[in-house]
């Protein structure tokens, strides 16, 4: 019984996340590293400060200038210096790709 109600949970709490993943994107290169990013932003680029729809190069400029702002060691910025350039052109052509 508990194993059930665990499943049940489990899969209540999945849904609604399999709603709102673009599916075009599912298998897209840069989906792993993204979803570093999603617990803030959605797997759909919709949480904090939205990056859905945004184009690439204004999110990766974004993120290349929080990698040269050292000073800064917040979340974001740390997050951005932990990725190489072409890491980040994937990150930012994957959330470039979901629906505005
Ligand atoms: C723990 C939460 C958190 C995580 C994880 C996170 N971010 Fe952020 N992000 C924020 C917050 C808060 C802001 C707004 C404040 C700021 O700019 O520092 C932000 C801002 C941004 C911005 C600037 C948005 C704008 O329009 O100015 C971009 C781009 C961005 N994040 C991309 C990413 C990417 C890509 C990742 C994963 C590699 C990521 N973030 C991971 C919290 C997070």
């Amino acid at each position: 019984m508990k194993r059930l109600l665990t499943t049940v949970a489990a899969v209540s709490v999945l849904l609604p996340a399999l709603a709102v993943a673009n599916p075009a994107t599912l298998n897209h290169p840069g989906r792993l590293l993204a979803s570093n990013c999603f617990q803030c932003h959605g797997t759909d680029g919709y949480g904090m400060e939205h990056l859905a729809g945004e184009s690439i190069n204004e999110i990766a400029d974004e993120l290349a200038e929080m990698q040269f702002e050292s000073a800064r060691k917040d979340i974001m910025a740390v997050h951005a210096q932990a990725y190489t350039a072409e890491e980040i052109t994937l990150i930012a052509d994957y959330f470039s790709k979901q629906p505005k």
